[in-house]
């Protein structure tokens, strides 16, 4: 009994891997069909690039009178199409090498016998005789049209899965602006400015509309955000600044702009403010008052009042505030400026009068 609750456990995780095994096969099998087009796509590519690159060449070097008799001409040899076999894949591609590896043979017999009759390789190799692409605008295991037809696939305002490999499921993803199953409807930002059975053209709508019938703003059917009707029907800017309260917080001011508005913070010398800078305050912030417009620094160490009120004490204005500090010669101790204790050479000097002119002399 005590050993059920982990056999069945262990039983229920072998079926989940056994199953996962499985999904991730049924998935990779449909991506390697795309991929074994692209594969074999790039074979035939490289072959007709290596075609080329050994138009100019000939057996070069070795060739002797018997062989030139014997062979037929370089450029319908043997030896230059392995010479181009052997460029067909980068050594790293595992897929490419097994499958000029596995159909080599077909290479061969294109190649001496059926070149003239079939001048396009990838026709002929790809999907007419290792069948792993299809005819173009065509997809899956049998070729079948896309979504559109073949000849305009998705009525050339979209992709269809798997076109031209023996994947995919021929259905349509849109470009931009286009949507539904055929990608002859406009997305919602998009109007239609031509349209019949098998052609549309979605063109942007104004900046203002959410969804529209025409390019101007008059022509929205819905204004965006940050956009609203006029009398005229048509979508204007709302001024998010002019609206009571401010959308902005208390040190920022507001700036309207084109469907929206930002918050910008205000200068540190003011208090509130309606625009960028010190002359823009509403107020002044503590430490800075108002000369003629703009906000400044007050210099609390020259005012009818002292503010360092200690003896022994300076006071330094600073941005916005001021400090009190000991003068020099004494240091802050308890609250209170003391005279620095006095160095070993002034402690050995005799009088007081020496140490000042020391010191007056440093
Ligand atoms: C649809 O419109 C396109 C572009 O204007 C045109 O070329 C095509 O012939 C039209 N098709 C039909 C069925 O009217």
């Amino acid at each position: 009994m005590l050993s059920t609750g982990p056999e069945l456990l262990r039983l229920l995780r072998l079926c989940f891997c056994v199953s996962l095994v499985l999904l991730s096969q049924v998935s990779g099998a449909k991506r390697d069909l795309k991929s074994a087009c692209i594969t074999c796509q790039q074979i035939t590519d490289n072959f007709n690039k290596g075609f080329d690159r050994t138009a100019k060449q000939n057996f070069g070097g070795g060739n002797t009178a018997w062989e030139e008799r014997k062979l037929s001409k370089y450029e319908t040899s043997e030896i230059r199409l392995m010479e181009i076999v052997e460029g067909l894949c980068e050594s790293s591609s595992f897929e490419c090498n097994r499958m000029v590896e596995e159909h080599e043979e077909h290479f061969e017999t294109w190649w001496f016998k059926r070149k003239t009759k079939h001048p396009d390789l990838h026709k002929w190799f790809c999907i007419e005789t290792i069948k792993v692409c299809c005819p173009k605008g065509t997809f899956g295991p049998d070729c079948n049209a896309c979504v559109g037809g073949s000849e305009t696939p998705c009525h050339g305002n979209g992709m269809c899965d798997g076109d031209g490999s023996r994947g995919g499921n021929g259905k349509c993803s849109c470009n931009d602006g286009y949507t539904g199953e055929f990608c002859l409807d406009c997305s919602d930002g998009y109007f239609n400015e031509e349209r019949n059975d098998t052609f549309s053209l979605c063109t942007e709508c104004h900046t203002s509309c959410k969804t529209c019938t025409g390019a101007t703003h008059q022509d929205c059917d819905e204004c965006k955000e940050g956009w609203e009707e006029d009398d005229q029907e048509a979508c204007v800017d709302v001024n998010e600044c002019s609206k009571d309260p401010s959308p902005c917080k208390e040190d920022q001011f507001c700036l309207n702009t084109e469907g929206s508005y930002s918050c910008k913070a205000c200068d540190k010398v003011c208090s509130g403010c309606t625009g960028a800078g010190p002359d823009n305050c509403q107020s002044c912030a503590s430490g800075y008052q108002d000369t003629e417009g703009t906000c400044t620094d007050v210099d609390e160490c020259h005012q009818s009042e002292p503010v360092c009120t200690k003896e022994h004490e300076d006071c330094i204005n600073t941005e916005g505030s001021f400090v009190c500090v000991c003068s020099s010669g004494y240091e802050e101790k308890d609250g209170e400026c003391v005279q620095t204790p006095q160095q070993d050479e002034a402690v050995e000097s005799e009088s007081p009068e020496t140490t000042a002119t020391q010191r007056g002399e440093l």
